[in-house]
């Protein structure tokens, strides 16, 4: 269903690469609720992914940019500035990526040049579009920024691997230059925290099958999906939302506050008696 939430806002949505991807969900909702984007992703996921599909389908311009360079990321603001017609009123970063995951390497064993490669793109790349928005005063007042990030950030889940320390700078990255933005610029930038979710990035994760139902057993109310997430991500980007920054923002059927359920209680003690 359509509320027009967006009408005549513009933005820059990262990090689609398919159909399961929380940012290709998110587009199409954009669109439905009226807003204009321009999308974009790594010159490599170009060629793996279908990202044309939906530029297609949204009536959107593609402008290929490696986010963890300062020179593509100018361009795509300037480009998306030119295209849309003026100043921008979101932002999504949806990106996430590390080496040591990706090669298998167990948290004790990490290959700090894979760290370094996994920080940037998934954290410091944050930074580097935020820092050229603000630069290049690329943001309407009242705009809304946003990036994705997982509870691994503040508790321990061992095969998150070192994208918990990764989303964990990315969080304190949007409290940081989210007081700038808003001090400056009047435009809130957040996170929002959400479930486990079978895209692409999250099915890098070691043991994702495991993860993701003893979250939805965990959850009372079950994990948000993708569409959930997509459907926040609208609200937070609408005007209902206008003084709302600085947050870290749980999009996990309640995960978060449990500390036990029924459920995962009783398949343990089964478990046991096995
Ligand atoms: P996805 O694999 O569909 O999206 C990740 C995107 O990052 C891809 O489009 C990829 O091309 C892009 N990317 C990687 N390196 C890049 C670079 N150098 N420059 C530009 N783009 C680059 O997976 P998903 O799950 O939709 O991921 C989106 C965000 O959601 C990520 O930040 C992820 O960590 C986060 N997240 C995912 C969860 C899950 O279980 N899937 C749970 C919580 C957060």
């Amino acid at each position: 269903m359509s509320y027009n939430l967006l009408k005549g806002k513009k933005g820059i949505i990262f990090g689609a690469l398919d159909e399961n991807s929380i940012a290709w969900k998110t587009a199409l909702r954009v669109h439905e609720e009226g807003g204009q984007f321009v999308l974009t992703n790594a010159p490599i996921a170009m060629r793996m992914g279908n990202i044309k599909d939906l530029a297609e389908k949204t009536g959107s311009e593609i402008i290929p940019a490696d986010a963890t360079s300062v020179d593509d990321l100018d361009n795509l603001v300037d480009k998306a500035m030119e295209i849309l017609g003026g100043k921008l009123d979101f932002v999504l970063h949806s990106i996430g990526m590390s080496v040591n995951v990706r090669k298998g390497n167990h948290y004790t064993e990490m290959n700090y040049d894979y760290t370094t490669k996994g920080w940037d793109v998934s954290a410091v790349s944050f930074h580097k579009t935020m820092q050229s928005l603000y630069k290049k005063d690329a943001m309407n007042e009242w705009g809304s920024i946003m990036a994705l990030s997982y509870i691994a950030a503040q508790k321990v889940f061992p095969d998150y691997n070192d994208m918990a320390d990764n989303k964990a700078y990315l969080e304190s990255i949007a409290r940081s230059f989210g007081y700038f933005f808003g001090k400056e610029k009047k435009v809130r930038v957040n996170t929002i925290s959400q479930s486990p979710t079978p895209t692409t990035a999250g099915q890098g994760v070691k043991g994702f099958d495991g993860f993701i139902a003893y979250a939805d057993e965990m959850s009372p109310l079950g994990n948000a999906t993708g569409m959930d997430c997509a459907n926040y991500i609208i609200t937070l980007f609408s005007d209902l939302t206008k003084r709302v920054t600085l947050q870290n923002l749980f999009n996990d059927g309640g995960f978060s506050n449990m500390g036990v359920s029924q459920q995962v209680m009783e398949a343990f003690v089964k478990g046991k008696e096995n």
